[in-house]
């Protein structure tokens, strides 16, 4: 290998083959690899310089001076002495190419420095759903924390009749008594696993030990006793959980058919005690009560090490936690680590149908930092007071215990922008 991998790639190291498919082809071939994983995220509207931008002949010229068609003008690979946060591999004032004359359109713009346009809060190259002047505008003036600060409920439970391809001729969703278990007489298992089972939302919900333990051919017959499944006794339920667990980096490397990952395998900061642990569903929910509060702090800090993860016991989202699970705050009210890197997102699930999941991909909303804005932050916080906050590393190392010190302008330019535009029109007679 010519150099290391990016930090979002390191992972892939003993999988050459993700990218390099085709013996050794350049730009083109790669750009395939690039976007069977990334394709998703990189079309309108989540992308605001998607590769049909380019296509435009009126956009041709703009082409000459930087490649903007092919993943690899901005983010070549092996590296690491120019790659930058997010595998940049072009200088920080790229945004010149395209948008020199950005001054003469925009007065407000004419002082900035290219080495700006991609500041904290004000803009992304791709994804900008928290950053354009119709949001900035609508969400001008909400105050920094709303009156009812609550996230939305979690609802797999009263979906689940709704999900054509669950498997209920086999468990339909009843509750399952004690001698109901159907696991074969010679497996042997402690009476405290039993109950973990039995008074849990799986067999209250019909879900019985063959469902986990053991596959299903296409007859339906069941398959042999599994003793330890990893995703694939989840997946006939909880495809979208498994799917999305394994496009972040916590299940990338078995996606790539690979062995799991494990923090001795980590770039960022573990605790040494689970270093050898591997990370499949039961790393975070423990294998028959599935307890989703553990789940969502305790379950992450077996792991997490760094100053950030450390810090958050001491936050005042902590407290808002603890309050919610000692039942004295509000449901939804508490903020855990997974309320931001796995929040309760809309998904469309089919073309007709779209419920709230919690997003398995713990990357998908992290950098640019922007992205947690919509899924998490904006229920709570005015956007205003959320661009300030997310713009200040050493808030974010304290896990945002204390006001924000930083102050991004793009409220102030918006709101500008449109009070001159509310003048144009008067002046115009209108
Ligand atoms: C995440 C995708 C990815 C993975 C995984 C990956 N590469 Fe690459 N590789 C790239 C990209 C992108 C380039 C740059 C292509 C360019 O500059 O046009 C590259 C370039 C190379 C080159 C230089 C080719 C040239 O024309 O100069 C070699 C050699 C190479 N990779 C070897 C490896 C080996 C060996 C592995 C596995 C140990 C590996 N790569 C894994 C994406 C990847
Ligand atoms: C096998 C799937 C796969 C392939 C192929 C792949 N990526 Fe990735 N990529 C990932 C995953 C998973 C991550 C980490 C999670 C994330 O940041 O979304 C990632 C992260 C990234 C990042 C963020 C890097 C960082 O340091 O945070 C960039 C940029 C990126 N990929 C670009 C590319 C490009 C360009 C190619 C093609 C050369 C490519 N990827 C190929 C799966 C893939
Ligand atoms: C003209 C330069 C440019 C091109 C071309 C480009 N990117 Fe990026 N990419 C960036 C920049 C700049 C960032 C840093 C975050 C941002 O500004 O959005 C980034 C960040 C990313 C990230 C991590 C953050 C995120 O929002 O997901 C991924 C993944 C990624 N690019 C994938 C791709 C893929 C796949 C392609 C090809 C379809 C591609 N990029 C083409 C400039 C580019
Ligand atoms: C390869 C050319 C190219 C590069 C590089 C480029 N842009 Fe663009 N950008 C365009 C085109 C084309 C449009 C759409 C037409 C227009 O508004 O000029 C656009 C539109 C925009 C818009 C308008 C709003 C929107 O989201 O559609 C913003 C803001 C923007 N770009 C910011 C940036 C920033 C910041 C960078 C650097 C990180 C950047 N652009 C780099 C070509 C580019
Ligand atoms: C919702 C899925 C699920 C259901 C239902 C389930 N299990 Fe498990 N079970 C697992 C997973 C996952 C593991 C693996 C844990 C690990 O690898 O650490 C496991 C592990 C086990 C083990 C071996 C390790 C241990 O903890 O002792 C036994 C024995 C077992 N299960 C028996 C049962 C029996 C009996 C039932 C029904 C009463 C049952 N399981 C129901 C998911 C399930
Ligand atoms: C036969 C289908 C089925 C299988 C297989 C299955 N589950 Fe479930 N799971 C359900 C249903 C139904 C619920 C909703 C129960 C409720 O809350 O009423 C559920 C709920 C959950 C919950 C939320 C629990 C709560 O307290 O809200 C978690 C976490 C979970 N499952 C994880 C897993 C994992 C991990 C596996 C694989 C080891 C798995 N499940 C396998 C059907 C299944
Ligand atoms: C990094 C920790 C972690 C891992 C790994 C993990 N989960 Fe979860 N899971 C959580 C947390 C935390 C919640 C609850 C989040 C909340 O309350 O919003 C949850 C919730 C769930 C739910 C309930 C979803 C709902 O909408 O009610 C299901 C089902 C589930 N997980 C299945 C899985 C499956 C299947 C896997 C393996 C592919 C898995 N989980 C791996 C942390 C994890
Ligand atoms: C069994 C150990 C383990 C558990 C439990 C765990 N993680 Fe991780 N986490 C990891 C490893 C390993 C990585 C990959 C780090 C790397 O590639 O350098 C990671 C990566 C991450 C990242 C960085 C993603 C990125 O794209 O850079 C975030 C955020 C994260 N985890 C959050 C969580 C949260 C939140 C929880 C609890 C809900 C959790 N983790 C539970 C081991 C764990
Ligand atoms: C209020 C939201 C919030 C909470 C709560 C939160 N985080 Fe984060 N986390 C963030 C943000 C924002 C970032 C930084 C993203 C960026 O700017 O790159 C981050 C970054 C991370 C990273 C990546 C660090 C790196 O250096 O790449 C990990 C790992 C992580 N958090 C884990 C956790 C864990 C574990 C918890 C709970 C103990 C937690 N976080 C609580 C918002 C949060
Ligand atoms: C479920 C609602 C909720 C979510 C989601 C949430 N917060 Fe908060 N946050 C609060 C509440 C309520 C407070 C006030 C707590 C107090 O003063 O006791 C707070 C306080 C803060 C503070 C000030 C802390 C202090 O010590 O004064 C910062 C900074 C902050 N949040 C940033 C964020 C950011 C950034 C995000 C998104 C990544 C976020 N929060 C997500 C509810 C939330």
């Amino acid at each position: 290998m010519p150099g290391e991998l990016n930090p979002g790639h390191h992972q892939l190291a003993e999988s050459c083959d993700a990218c390099h498919r085709e013996g050794f082809g350049g730009g083109e071939v790669l750009d395939e690899a690039c976007l069977d994983c990334h394709g998703e995220e990189r079309v309108k509207p989540v992308d605001s310089h998607p590769r049909t931008k380019f296509s435009d002949p009126r956009n041709a010229d703009r082409l000459e001076k930087i490649n903007a068609l092919e993943c690899v003008t901005c983010h070549v690979e092996h590296r690491p002495e120019i790659t930058q946060k997010d595998g940049l591999t072009q200088p920080r004032d790229m945004c010149f190419h395209c948008h020199a004359g950005i001054g003469d359109d925009r007065p407000s713009h004419r002082e900035m420095s290219f080495e700006t346009c991609k500041d904290s809060g004000c803009h992304n190259f791709h994804n900008n759903r928290a950053l354009y002047t119709d949001f900035l505008v609508k969400h001008m003036d909400a105050p920094p924390t709303a009156a009812r600060p609550r996230v939305p409920g979690r609802e797999f439970a009263e979906v689940v009749e709704e999900i054509m391809e669950y498997p209920r001729d086999h468990y339909p969703v009843e509750p399952l008594g004690a001698a109901a278990k159907d696991a074969p007489l010679d497996v042997l298992f402690s009476v405290r696993l039993w109950r973990q089972w039995l008074e849990t939302a799986h067999a209250q919900a019909g879900v019985n030990c063959s469902a986990c333990h053991q596959q299903r051919d296409e007859q339906g017959e069941l398959g042999p006793w599994n003793e330890h499944p990893g995703p694939e006794g989840c997946v006939a339920c909880h495809g979208l959980e498994v799917q999305r667990f394994q496009q972040g980096k916590h299940g990338m490397r078995l996606a790539a058919g690979l062995s799991p990952m494990t923090p001795a395998q980590a770039r960022l900061p573990m605790q040494e005690t689970a270093a050898h642990e591997e990370l499949d569903c039961v790393s975070c929910h423990g294998a028959h009560d599935f307890d989703v509060t553990r789940a969502a702090v305790e379950g992450c800090l077996r792991c997490h090490a760094d100053e950030h993860s450390l810090a958050y016991e001491d936050s005042p989202h902590h407290r808002l936690w603890k309050a919610e699970v000692a039942g004295e705050g509000e449901a939804n009210s508490g903020v855990s680590c997974a309320t931001c890197h796995m929040p309760r997102i809309d998904f469309d699930v089919s073309e007709w149908m779209s419920r709230t999941m919690v997003d398995h991909n713990q990357s998908a909303n992290l950098s640019p930092n922007s992205k947690m804005i919509r899924s998490a932050c904006i229920h709570c916080h005015g956007l205003g007071f959320t661009l300030d906050a997310l713009a200040d590393e050493t808030l974010i190392q304290r896990n945002f215990s204390g006001q924000p010190t930083v102050q991004v302008r793009s409220i102030d330019l918006a709101r500008a922008d449109q009070e001159r535009y509310q003048r144009e029109l008067e002046a115009a007679g209108q």
